[in-house]
């Protein structure tokens, strides 16, 4: 595989070849700009074709609004415990503003936590695939296709971020960890 140049800015490089730091930007870019925008676009997506279609397709629409609702939610506090523990933690910050105001001592301690959520959102594409037949539109349901579109989008898009934070950063943030005798 071609390696990046130095020249190549730190957006094209691949996750493995980034400073701590990039990585760090590179993931927090990704929560803002696309994982929490998708989801909260798609849940809107799916309660609005639930009112206009919602005779025919009740069920998988209201299972599938359900499933974006509680991964809203889980992503919600998931993202919060990375942007506000393990981000600074990873990055040798010793404290956190909390609101502007109140330090907090950052810790590598969420890790565990950090992994069974992924699990976690890892399953409800399983669920979603499932609900879906993997994304295949039933007969006469082009009404559907926006939706499974932006959820096979988001599926590749949250997976590959899950795995980028799997085997790039917390393996990195688990050496700062032991280096500080924190693990
Ligand atoms: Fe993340
Ligand atoms: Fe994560």
């Amino acid at each position: 595989m071609k390696k990046p140049t130095d020249a190549t800015p730190p957006e094209r490089k691949l996750p493995e070849d980034m400073t701590l730091g990039e990585l760090v930007t590179l993931l927090e870019k990704e929560h803002a700009n696309v994982i929490v925008p998708s989801i909260l676009r798609l849940r809107e997506l799916a309660d609005r074709i639930l009112k206009e279609h919602g005779c025919r397709y009740e069920g998988v629409l209201s299972a599938l609004a359900n499933e974006l609702k509680s991964l809203e939610r889980e992503l919600h506090e998931h993202i919060c415990k990375e942007e506000h523990e393990l981000f600074p933690a990873a990055l040798g910050l010793r404290e956190t503003e909390e609101k502007g105001s109140r330090k907090s001592p950052v810790q590598f301690s969420v890790i565990p936590e950090l992994q069974h959520e992924h699990e976690n959102a890892t399953d409800v594409f399983v669920r979603i695939r499932h609900l879906t037949g993997n994304y295949r539109l039933p007969e006469g349901g082009e009404c559907l296709s926006g939706l499974y579109d932006g959820l096979r989008s988001l599926e590749t898009t949250l997976l590959y971020h899950i795995g980028v934070e799997e085997k790039v950063l917390l393996p990195r943030a688990m050496k700062v960890a032991v280096g500080k005798g924190k693990l």
